[in-house]
Parts: structure tokens; C-alpha cells; sequence
């Protein structure tokens, strides 16, 4: 049996939760594998009923389960509580509090959602590249981070700050995973500025020594965002900063057309991992059944494979997504005129009824 956590939390996170839920039942009956799922409060409805973005029983719930999914948090009832109270100070706890050091976003490029990308398609076509985001340091974590009154004058102040062993510990998962995959790492940072850069950079170089089979390469971080537009299918693996990899990947969804369709995996060192969809609780869609819920069915994938190497029955739900949206099914968000446009519910079910019809 496979215990997985789910936290749908906000906005369209119960929505897609709720949908990829429905695809692992699927597998579970194709494949006879028992999925138990618990459920815990996570974000903004958490601070609502228990007046804090991470219960206690939350976590313990996620620490005893074999793998976590997780919808998303946030939305404007919350905007104004003090940061403490605020709901992505529940997944940023969630993080740290389960060491998931290692964020992977893979960006898939899929030729049947070619035309909702805003990019042509001789450039996106092909690209096949994963981000490694580093997720427990950085400057989403680091102290001080606080307004002050200096000599009458209002300042603030946010901190980048790493250990030699954070960063090493992420470019060498960065390496391992390009060394099954194209063999590159594509390093980006900010090192003409920035000291931590300078020693993510010195870090990478040691590192690279180790896997003298895979090509390193280092890239500044603005340069960086022109050339996901520019030319995506130059990346194999690249391995970045917390909030860098954040922005860097929302950028990169623009290549597979919407935020809806990326999915990610939160790897912590030896404890259960977190599988959840890159996007947010998009409080403009919520409640309405129009979220896709694709991203969060590939993070469920993920899940399959990572945690519990179940591959095949990853591959099942991916092809199952691919042969959705090659037949033309899509939702608002990927949908051009004329294609018939689906819900929530009925994209996940057109998924299932993929997943049951594979042979
Ligand atoms: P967002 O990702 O929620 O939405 C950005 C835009 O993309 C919106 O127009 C939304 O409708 C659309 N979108 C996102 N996911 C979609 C999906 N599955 N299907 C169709 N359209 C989709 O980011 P935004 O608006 O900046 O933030 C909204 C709230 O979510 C905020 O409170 C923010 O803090 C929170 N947030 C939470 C995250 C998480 O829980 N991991 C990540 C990012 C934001
Ligand atoms: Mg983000």
C-alpha cells in the first residue's frame, strides 16, 4: 500500500488535487495497487480553522506518508495578514521542515499545444529541459529578512545566504540527473554581482570535476531569461537559486503554452518527496472548474516514478495526457478559438478514460 498526503489548499488547488486523485485511483485499479490518501489543511484555510498556515498535524501526517501532493496556497483574503500568517509561509515551512532541497520542474514540449505557446513553433518545437531549483536556501530563506527604522529612515532588508554544502548538495543532484539525460548543466547566477554567485560558480566548477562526462556551463541569470525565449532547446539541465529557478520557470511554462500544464517534484534527502504544480491558486478561476488540472496529473506521475518507481505506470498517465490533448481536448487556459473547450472534471475524466483504454 502507498500512503500518500494530500493538501489541496486553496483556490483551484482542491480543484486539481481532486482530479489527480481521480487518475492515481485509475492506475490504482488498472495496475491493482492500493493508493491510501489522507487529508491535511494547508495555507489560507489552515490559518481560517486552525489560525496557522502549517498545522502541526499537518506535517506529522506528511512526514508519515510515503509521498505528498499538494495543490497550491494563497489568495487575496490573506494578502493583508502579517507574514507569519500568511499562507505561503506554510509551504515554505512544509519545505524546510522536510528538507525537500531539490525542486524539479522537467518543461516537456508538446507538439499538439505548439500553437497555444505565445512562442513560434520552429523554436519551442524539441525542447526537452528540466530546472533544478534549489528550495530550502537562498533568498526565500534567509535572515535577516525585516523592515527597520535606521537613523529615522524606513529600510528593509531580504538576505541571500547559502552553506558551501547547500549548494554543492543541489548542483551535485543537478549533475547526477544530466548525466541520465543529455549530459549538460547549464549553471545560471548572477556572479558579476552577486558574492553567493561567485561561490555557487567556484562550487559548480568542483563539482564538475566529479562527472567529467557532462559539460558544465555557467549563465548569468538575465541572460539566462532571453535565452529560455530565444533558444529553449540549448538547455538540458539547469541548476539555479531559489527564487531565480522561480522566476526562471514560470518564464519557461510559456514554452508548453500555460502555467497548467508544468508540473514539479520536491526531493528531500532520504524522507518522503512533494509532488505539486508549479502554478498557484489562480484566485481568478477558482471555484468555476476551468483550472487545468494537467500539471498537477504530471506531478501525480512523477510521484509514481520517483517515489514509489512504479515507471510504467507513470508512463501510462503521460501518454495518457498526450493522447488527451492530441485528440484535441484542452481547457480555456490552452485553448485556441474553435476547439471544444473542457472543465476541470471533464478533462480529468477524459485522462482517466485514456488511462483505462491504454493498452
Ligand atoms: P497563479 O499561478 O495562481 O496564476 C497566474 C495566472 O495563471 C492566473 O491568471 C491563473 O488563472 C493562471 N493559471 C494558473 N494555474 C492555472 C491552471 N492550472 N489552469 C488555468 N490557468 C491557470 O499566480 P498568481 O496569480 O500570481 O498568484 C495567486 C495566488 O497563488 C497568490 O496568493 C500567490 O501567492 C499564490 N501562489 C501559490 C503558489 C503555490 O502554492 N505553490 C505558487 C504561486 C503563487
Ligand atoms: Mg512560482
Amino acid at each position: 500500500m502507498y500512503r500518500i498526503a494530500v493538501l489541496p489548499g486553496d483556490g483551484i488547488g482542491k480543484e486539481v488535487t481532486k482530479g489527480a486523485v481521480k487518475v492515481l485511483q485509475a492506475i490504482g485499479d488498472r495496475f491493482g495497487h492500493a493508493f491510501h490518501f489522507s487529508y491535511g489543511l494547508i495555507g489560507g484555510e489552515a490559518i481560517d480553522r486552525e489560525g496557522t498556515p502549517l498545522p502541526e498535524q499537518t506535517l506529522h501526517m506528511c512526514k508519515q506518508s510515503d509521498a505528498v501532493l499538494l495543490g497550491a496556497v494563497g489568495g487575496p483574503k490573506w494578502d493583508s495578514h502579517p507574514p507569519h500568517v500568511r499562507p505561503e509561509r506554510g509551504l515554505l515551512q512544509i519545505r524546510k521542515e522536510m528538507n525537500l532541497f531539490a525542486n524539479i520542474r522537467p518543461v516537456t514540449f508538446y507538439s499538439s499545444l505548439s500553437a497555444s505557446s505565445p512562442l513560434k513553433s520552429h523554436v519551442i518545437e524539441g525542447a526537452d529541459f528540466v530546472i533544478v531549483r534549489e528550495l530550502v536556501g537562498g533568498l526565500y530563506f534567509g535572515k535577516p529578512s525585516e523592515r527597520r527604522v535606521e537613523k529615522g529612515e524606513e529600510t528593509v532588508v531580504d538576505t541571500l545566504f547559502y552553506k558551501r554544502a547547500e549548494i554543492e548538495r543541489i548542483i551535485t543532484f543537478a549533475f547526477t540527473l544530466a548525466q541520465k539525460r543529455k549530459k549538460k548543466v547549464t549553471s545560471v547566477d548572477k556572479a558579476n554581482v552577486l558574492e553567493s554567485s561567485r561561490m555557487w560558480r567556484e562550487v559548480a566548477e568542483q563539482v564538475a570535476k566529479r562527472f567529467p562526462d557532462v559539460q558544465l556551463e555557467h549563465m548569468l541569470v538575465d541572460n539566462a531569461a532571453m535565452q529560455l525565449v530565444r533558444s529553449p532547446k540549448q538547455f538540458d539541465v539547469i541548476v539555479t537559486e531559489n527564487m531565480f529557478g522561480d522566476i526562471l520557470s514560470d518564464e519557461a511554462s510559456m514554452l508548453t503554452g500555460s502555467l497548467g500544464m508544468l508540473p514539479s517534484a520536491s526531493l528531500s534527502v532520504d524522507g518522503p518527496a512533494l509532488y505539486e504544480p508549479i502554478h498557484g491558486s489562480a484566485p481568478d478561476i477558482a471555484g468555476q472548474n476551468k483550472a487545468n488540472p494537467l500539471a498537477t496529473i504530471l506531478s501525480a506521475a512523477m510521484m509514481l516514478r520517483l517515489s514509489f518507481g512504479l515507471t510504467e505506470e507513470a508512463d501510462v498517465i503521460e501518454r495518457a495526457v498526450k493522447q488527451v490533448l492530441d485528440a484535441g481536448y484542452r481547457t480555456a487556459d490552452i485553448a485556441q478559438q474553435g476547439d471544444c473547450v473542457l472543465s476541470t472534471t471533464e478533462m480529468v475524466e477524459k485522462v482517466k478514460d485514456a488511462i483505462l483504454d491504454d493498452v
